[in-house]
């Protein structure tokens, strides 16, 4: 069975936010003073599943957990080992993970134990003060901590950076290393114009086709056809040993071979990250519908899925989305 979309892209991979909760307030994901969703908005562990089963039995081969963030959702080891179970006689092929790390010493173990062999790490910088103002609190030691935990753990890292201006444009070059002898895989991510938090996004965007411009002159970066299924274009470096991606959606468009779709921690199935128009699901389920009624709007909803986002900063435009980043994690 395949999920195939309006445009004949091949859609295998679904993102699931498990809860909008997060234990930092980065500045350019969240408000500081962000209003939670009631724990009734939230699906529940078992509706999560089912959600997950239609996909799976329509197509899909991989899921990745995020939030907000994650492992702060209580019932999260569950969701995983039940999913993990589905590996053995479904196609769905991995699980896995985007965290912001500070939980990583504690679940990783666990983690592993449930058949997650990858995990994306957020980390805008290195520097324990910039974390901490970045965070708007957190430790930077933690997630130094969880990292490690799952190197030996064997569960591989990639760090997740969001290249944002004048806070870590001088800190690439020490990224790269950093990751490079850790042996980690690193990508750039451009911030994207979801809702507003509390700076406006024109003073948080650099384009990384020029950070990508800048570098490539020491680095001599060497295209690699390495591919994780995401949207990154990943180059290596006889300077570097490990990959680096560049994740740029405003400065070069990749929804041409887009392969995913969202759904937010209530249920709402968000066809495109840039875009507004979603399908309700939770409805769906309370209103105690069958699956098969389940896989018919979630086949409608695919044939409704854009051509492409519209995100766009600028001075005189500035085109954003209605929800903040923890909706949908990224
Ligand atoms: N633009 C780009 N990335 C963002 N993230 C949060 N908000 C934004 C934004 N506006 C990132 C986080 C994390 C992932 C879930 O999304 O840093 O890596
Ligand atoms: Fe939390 Fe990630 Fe948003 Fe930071 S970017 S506040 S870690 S969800």
């Amino acid at each position: 069975m395949e999920l195939i979309d309006q445009y004949l892209r091949k859609v295998n991979y679904l993102r699931v936010s498990v809860t909008d909760r997060c234990d930092l307030r980065c500045v350019y994901c969240m408000k500081e003073k962000m209003q939670f969703l009631p724990r009734s908005e939230v699906l529940t562990l078992e509706e999560i599943e089912r959600l997950c089963d239609n996909f799976i039995e329509l197509g899909v081969e991989k899921i990745r957990l995020t939030g907000g963030e994650p492992l702060v959702r209580n019932d999260i080891i569950k969701l995983i080992e039940r999913l993990n179970y589905k590996k053995n006689n479904t196609n769905l092929n991995e699980i896995t993970l985007t965290t912001n790390g500070t939980l990583l010493k504690q679940y990783a173990k666990q983690l592993k134990l449930n058949g997650v062999n990858r995990i994306n790490v957020s980390l805008d910088t290195i520097n324990p003060k910039k974390y901490n103002k970045i965070t708007r609190f957190g430790n930077i030691e933690k997630v130094f901590d969880g990292i490690n935990e799952c190197l030996d753990s064997d569960i591989k890292v990639k760090i997740n950076t969001v290249v944002i201006k004048d806070f870590n444009e001088n800190e690439i070059e020490e990224l790269l290393s950093w990751t490079s002898n850790k042996k980690i895989d690193l990508t750039f991510i451009e911030v994207m114009p979801m809702e507003e938090t509390d700076i406006s996004r024109e003073y948080q965007f650099v384009s990384l086709s020029e950070t990508y411009d800048n570098l490539n002159k020491k680095y001599k970066f060497i295209k690699s056809d390495h591919n994780t299924g995401g949207p990154a274009r990943y180059f290596t470096s006889f300077k570097l040993s490990n990959k680096i991606g560049f994740i740029s959606p405003l400065t070069n468009n990749f929804c041409a071979t887009c392969n995913r779709v969202r759904i937010s921690s209530t249920g709402k199935l968000f066809m495109c990250l840039g875009q507004n128009d979603y399908v309700d699901f939770r409805e769906i389920m309370r209103k105690d519908y069958s699956d098969d009624f389940i896989k018919e709007k979630i086949r409608f909803a695919l044939n409704i899925k854009p051509k492409n986002h519209d995100f766009m900063i600028g001075t005189k435009i500035n085109k954003y989305m209605k929800r903040h980043m923890n909706v949908t994690g990224g």
